[in-house]
């Protein structure tokens, strides 16, 4: 492929504008399983982990660059021992800290060390509505009961907190019983998330993917959902691109919003960049946070529109969608400049959904459990 030298000559051009958010891979370790799991197949280790220190010098270099978020997330963010002091130096430059977390290792003592510390919000995922089947999710036994227990102290300690629904088809009849966990939880938000195809549930997607009469049902749901709990829950709802006309924004554009750190520091415009085998990704430990988001080539490449071919290219909905998601382009189209085949314009859209329909009806039920060691 050729279409790097023109992107990068644009972006020399132009200076990018800030990123809003950085999200902190802190470690791809986690106690959990879950099959839809968005870190990659092959995981930093923990002696490839960034120490305390360098982290606390990406998260300044985050602050000065112009971000006003940090979401410390992994793998499971609470088996570092070093996350207070990360989430403090994180308050004290400036950034609105987020935790993304399994929940199952938040105990009350680190609870008040977190809020002490001036985190500002916890984002907790739960598999499923009850026990057995959350459990079964996620890998682990107990892990349900502790995700409660965890939620009641994270209101406890006053901090705002958001429910991550992931959503498929094993646990889709669930959704209106997720959505009464949230309210009983004292959670402001619900993300009702449809698995998205990357990582583990790309490898897992036969067995996660829902039917349509299935994603229609929860759609039905959401919509009605949404008018009674007005004022009292936020649900933000993201549907499964195999099933849509229109792509996503993804990451609101490549380069354009957040990026990624992985655990040992390298620095990526999404969490499935490395699957993008050609494109070299810069890490922390060579370079600044500002020189990568600048200039690097990874970041430049699909930046913007000028690297778009047809029928992205003049699209009215190009600086909407910025054309989807290079990252699902490249696993069913072999060509990550490709339009997304989730928009109804792309040549491959209806092999896409064709593929949904044939996966889902198939009824696969075994899980590729995500592993470190
Ligand atoms: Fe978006 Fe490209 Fe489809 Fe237009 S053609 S809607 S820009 S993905
Ligand atoms: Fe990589 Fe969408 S996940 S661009």
């Amino acid at each position: 492929m050729n279409d790097l030298a023109p992107a990068t000559v644009n972006a020399a051009r132009h200076a990018p504008a800030p990123p809003l958010a950085m999200l902190m891979e802190l470690t791809h370790r986690c106690p959990l399983k879950c099959p839809y799991c968005s870190n990659p197949l092959a995981m930093d280790r923990a002696r490839d982990e960034m120490s305390t220190e360098t982290w606390k010098r990406v998260i300044s270099e985050a602050a000065a660059l112009g971000a006003l978020q940090g979401h410390f997330s992994g793998g499971e963010p609470m088996v570092r021992d070093d996350l207070v002091e990360l989430v403090r130096h994180a308050h004290r430059e400036g950034l609105y800290t987020n935790l993304i977390t399994s929940a199952v290792l938040l105990d009350k003592r680190r609870m008040d060390e977190l809020a002490e510390a001036g985190l500002d919000h916890v984002q907790i995922s739960f598999q499923g509505s009850e026990t057995a089947l959350a459990d079964h999710i996620a890998g682990l036994r107990h892990a349900h009961v502790k995700k409660l227990a965890a939620a009641r102290l994270v209101r406890g300690a006053g901090l705002a907190l958001t429910v991550n629904a992931v959503m498929h088809r094993r646990n889709l009849h669930q959704l209106p019983a997720m959505l009464d966990l949230a309210v009983e939880a004292g959670a402001q938000r619900i993300e009702v998330a449809h698995v998205q195809y990357y990582g583990w549930a790309l490898k897992n997607r036969a067995a996660l993917i829902p039917t349509r009469a299935q994603l229609d049902e929860a759609t039905r749901i959401v919509e009605v959902a949404r008018q009674k709990l007005e004022g009292v829950l936020n649900i933000d709802y993201v549907v499964p691109d195999y099933y849509a006309s229109r792509p996503k924004a993804c990451m609101g554009g490549w380069a354009r919003r957040f990026f990624n750190v992985t655990p040992s520091g390298k620095v990526l415009p999404c969490h499935a960049a490395e699957t993008i085998g050609h494109l070299h990704f810069d890490t922390v430990q060579e370079k600044s946070l500002a020189e990568i988001w600048a200039h690097s080539e990874a970041f430049n490449v699909y930046r913007g529109t000028e690297w778009m071919p047809e029928p992205c290219k003049g699209c009215d909905r190009a600086e909407i969608d910025w054309g989807g998601c290079r990252c699902q382009a490249l696993a069913l189209t072999g060509d990550a400049a490709a339009t997304d085949p989730a928009c109804g314009l792309s040549p491959h859209h209806a092999m896409m959904k064709e593929l949904a329909v044939a996966e889902s009806a198939a009824g696969a039920e075994d899980f590729a459990y995500r592993m470190i060691s």
